[in-house]
Order: C-alpha cells, then sequence, then structure tokens
C-alpha cells in the first residue's frame, strides 16, 4: 500500500490530491485564483505567488482532513518542479521541501507536462507506444511515448499554445477570462462561416497558432471600423473548427507514421468539447488505436495528475533530495527514465 501527497502550484491553481496506491484518490483540492486574474484579463504572476502564500496551509490541512489521513501516513511528497511561474513554483516547492524535511518523507520534483499527459491513468492504463497530444496555456506538443515515462516531442507550437491563442481572442471578443472554455460553449451556438487562414499546413509535426489569432483579431477589427456586427458566436465556431481541424489532422497523420496503439489528449484545452468530439471520431476510423482523454476534473491544472506521474516514479525510486529547486523551463525529454514494464 502506499500513499502519496501531491502538490502542484505552477501557475495559479494551488491544488493538492492524496494518491492511495495506483488509482484511488482519497482527496482532490484546488484553490483557483481565476476570479482575482479575470480582473486583469490574465494571469498577474506576482498576485498568483502571493495567493498561493496565503492559501496553501489551508489547501494542505483540507486536503489531509478530506482523506482522513496524517501527515505521518504518507509514504512521499510529489511536487511540480517546473515548467511554470517562477513565484508560483518556488511556494509549492517550499513547501513540499518543509513536509518533506519534517517528516522524512522522500520527495518527487514531478515535471508539469509529465503530470498532464499522465492525467490520462486516472481511468485505465496506457497502451505502448503512445502518443500525446498536450495542449495548454502554455504548451502545444506531440509527445512520442515509445516506453512508458519516455517523452519525445515530435512536434511543437512554434509561436502561441494553444489555449493562449483561446484566451487572446476571448480578450479581443471581450469575455471573460479565461476565454477558451467560453468560446468552446459559445461555438456550439454557432456556425463556422468566417474564413480564417490554416495555420502551419505542411508535413511537419509543428503548430502555429499566432497568424490564426491575428487573422481573427483584424477581422474583429474591421468589423469595428466599419461599424459592421460581428457575429461572435459564427467567429468562435470559426476559430474552434481551424484549431481542431489543425490539432486532429497532425496527430492523425503521427498516428498512422508512428503505429501508435494509443492516442492521449492532455492538458487545459483537453476540456475542449469540439476537440474531444472530432478527436473521437477521427481515432475512432483507425483500426485498433485506443483513444484516451482524462475525465473534465483533470484536464486543467490539479495534483491528482501530479500523484499519477509521480507514482510511476515512486516506484522507479526516483527520489530527489532537498537541493531540488524549481525550473520555470524544463526540457520534458531529459525527465523520461528507464521504467520497467
Ligand atoms: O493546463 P492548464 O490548466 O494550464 C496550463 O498549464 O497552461 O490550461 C489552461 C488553458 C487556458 O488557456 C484555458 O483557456 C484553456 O486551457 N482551456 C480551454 C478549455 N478549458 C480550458 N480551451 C479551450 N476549450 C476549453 N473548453
Ligand atoms: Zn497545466
Amino acid at each position: 500500500m502506499s500513499l502519496l501527497l501531491a502538490i502542484e502550484s505552477s501557475c495559479d491553481e494551488m491544488a493538492m490530491a492524496i494518491l492511495k496506491d495506483d488509482r484511488e484518490f482519497l482527496s482532490s483540492v484546488v484553490a483557483s485564483q481565476i476570479d482575482i486574474h479575470a480582473l486583469y484579463g490574465g494571469v498577474v504572476p506576482e498576485i498568483a505567488s502571493r495567493k498561493h502564500v496565503e492559501c496553501v496551509s489551508i489547501v494542505l490541512k483540507e486536503t489531509l482532513a478530506k482523506a482522513n489521513v496524517k501527515m505521518e501516513d504518507i509514504d512521499a511528497v510529489c511536487v511540480t518542479k517546473g515548467p511554470g511561474l517562477v513565484g508560483s513554483l518556488h511556494v509549492g516547492l517550499q513547501v513540499a521541501k518543509t513536509l518533506a524535511l519534517m517528516y522524512h518523507k522522500p520527495l518527487i520534483g514531478v515535471h508539469h507536462i509529465a503530470g498532464h499527459i499522465y492525467a490520462n491513468l486516472y481511468e485505465d492504463d496506457i497502451i505502448y507506444p503512445a502518443l500525446c497530444l498536450v495542449v495548454s496555456g502554455g504548451h502545444s506538443e506531440l509527445v512520442l511515448m515509445e516506453r512508458p515515462f519516455s517523452f519525445k516531442v515530435i512536434g511543437e507550437t512554434l509561436d502561441d499554445a494553444v489555449g493562449e491563442a483561446y484566451d487572446k481572442v476571448g480578450r479581443v471578443l471581450n469575455l471573460p477570462y479565461p476565454g477558451g472554455p467560453v468560446i468552446d460553449k459559445m461555438a456550439f451556438a454557432g456556425h463556422p462561416t468566417y474564413h480564417l487562414p490554416k495555420p502551419l499546413d505542411d508535413d511537419s509535426y509543428n503548430f502555429s497558432f499566432s497568424g490564426l489569432k491575428s487573422a481573427v483579431i483584424n477581422l474583429a477589427h474591421n468589423c469595428k471600423q466599419r461599424n459592421e456586427e460581428i457575429n461572435k458566436e459564427d467567429l468562435a465556431a470559426s476559430f474552434q473548427k481551424v484549431v481542431v481541424d489543425c490539432l486532429v489532422e497532425k496527430t492523425v497523420k503521427a498516428v498512422k507514421n508512428f503505429g501508435v496503439h494509443q492516442v492521449m489528449v492532455a492538458g487545459g484545452v483537453s476540456a475542449n468539447k469540439g476537440l474531444r468530439e472530432k478527436m473521437n471520431e477521427a481515432i475512432g476510423q483507425l483500426h485498433d488505436v485506443k483513444l484516451t482523454m482524462p475525465p473534465m476534473k483533470c484536464c486543467t491544472d490539479n495534483a491528482m495528475m501530479i500523484a499519477l506521474a509521480g507514482k510511476v516514479m515512486y516506484d522507479h525510486h526516483k527520489f530527489c533530495d532537498l537541493s531540488l529547486g524549481i525550473k520555470p523551463s524544463l526540457d520534458l525529454e531529459l525527465e523520461s527514465i528507464e521504467v520497467n514494464e
């Protein structure tokens, strides 16, 4: 039996969870700051870290109480070490190190994106080789996993991340922050009537969303100058269609070329209904390829995902000492470890 405490604080959420053995969560708490950052139209790093300091003890107390366990019962402390916002990461890491030191617990430093990918383990095992489409506010990449906990980035965004493009388009359309979930909802109420350019339609597995984002912004500005009413739902539907088509097309191409047995989607944008539907449809047409997407509560930042990735590291004794520092930018491929299947 193992009990892991996981801490995630890389951006504007302070989250903690307790994982029993492989898949049983005794508790999961997320203290979101969305309402505060919404006032500024985006995450303000200095405010995020200050709010983390204010709420971290309460989140820890609640996580332990909900699980009905004491720190003494915990076998290891897993924490996001990067990538993310410097100040935000520091709060989570200092708490993890303090707990590890006080209670003599092993410490495990987890890569945030490895966490997003391993959120797919929430319901079922992963079959390798697998491919993961990582789409979040800071990342957009296709990751090939030939073996468990081995990461090869075969394609990535050349400019904006998908979530970032959603949020910037949301701002131009005067939608509440974060724009992603709002645009997703509006897209289902509209029709893709606006013509927008297809981003980076090439042979690579890379993405590019800044041109598309600029095209939406220009279209909105031109309409305003001409005093034309813009149909926001139709624009949302048009933007979402181009984004989703591009993500799914490149994923399907990689599935065929690398002969993977499983496709996963990860990161905040994996909550996107349009993407989930289209991915289901496209992968459903392929033979013998399993598709998994994390449950909604595991898509955006949470600590369950850090616990799931941390558990693989725990099983392989990948512990850190108290000199562990935060890494605001951190190469995913270098986090690969040798894992016995
Ligand atoms: O993974 P995440 O919680 O934080 C990062 O690691 O970046 O992702 C947050 C991003 C935001 O940009 C948010 O707008 C986007 O995920 N997002 C969505 C949806 N839900 C969250 N984007 C599109 N459709 C959604 N339903
Ligand atoms: Zn994230």
